[in-house]
């Protein structure tokens, strides 16, 4: 078994190979080199053998790597070769574009539930998945086995839903809502943030600006 203080910096990264590793399947390449995975992802061979070493390696001298096996393997460290049940809390834009998204399915993680406060939703219907009332969630919690909850409602709001659902035994949720949740230390929370990742972007176009450089 692999180590488990593995670094987050190496955790982050893993989604990035199994993505190009994916890639590669579909365009039936069955080995490839560190050097040849570098120039595609535009990280050094060093840095690729380095993060993979982590986890007993998987490369082979002189052979480099098995991609189906790789990407089989980076899959299970990512706990992609199990089934996650996700519910999304808040069917409005967001809810609504996450539900309709057909990719996470292939990647293990199926919407079972979607729920809502307004009675305006409820009944319709995303992809054959019913917007359900916010109320029937503890029932719901009683009956289904659930995984993650994503949570897509306004940011006043989320601190207490979510402490509700961890009273209902939600361990991981996916939080949207652009504020710090917290929540008991074994409750996992991923924060997903487009608008820190757009800052990020136009710290770098200042920055080239101000650099002088042609953007
Ligand atoms: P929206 O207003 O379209 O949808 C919010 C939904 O939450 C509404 O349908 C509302 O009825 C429902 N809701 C409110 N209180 C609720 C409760 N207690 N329980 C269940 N449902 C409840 O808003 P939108 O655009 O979908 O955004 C949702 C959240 O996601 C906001 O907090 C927004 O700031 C955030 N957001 C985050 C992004 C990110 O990158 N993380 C990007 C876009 C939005």
């Amino acid at each position: 078994m692999y180590d488990k203080t593995i670094s987050s910096a190496v955790i982050k990264r893993l989604p990035r190979y199994y993505r190009y590793l994916g890639e590669l399947l579909e365009n039936d390449v069955v080995r490839i080199s560190s050097k040849e995975l570098s120039e595609k992802m535009n990280v050094t061979a060093s840095q690729i053998r380095q993060d993979l070493n982590n986890f007993g390696g998987f490369g082979q001298q002189g052979y480099g790597y098995n991609v189906e096996y790789l990407y089989t393997e980076i899959g299970k460290i990512l706990g992609l070769d199990k089934k996650y049940n996700v519910i999304i809390i808040g069917a409005g834009n967001l809810g609504q574009a996450l539900a309709n998204y057909t990719d996470f399915e292939r990647r293990g993680f199926y919407i079972c539930g979607i729920f809502d406060v307004n009675p305006r939703l409820i009944g319709i219907s995303i992809r054959g998945i019913e917007i359900r009332l916010i109320d029937e969630l503890e029932e719901f919690m009683k009956t289904n086995t659930v995984n993650i909850a994503a949570l897509t409602i306004p940011k006043a709001k989320a601190p207490q839903v979510a402490a509700d659902l961890v009273s209902l035994g939600i361990h991981a949720i996916w939080n949207f809502a652009p504020t710090d949740l917290n929540l008991p230390k074994d409750v996992m929370v991923e924060n997903v943030h487009l608008a820190e990742s757009l800052m990020r972007l136009s710290y770098n176009l200042k920055a080239a600006e101000e650099s002088g450089e042609s953007i």
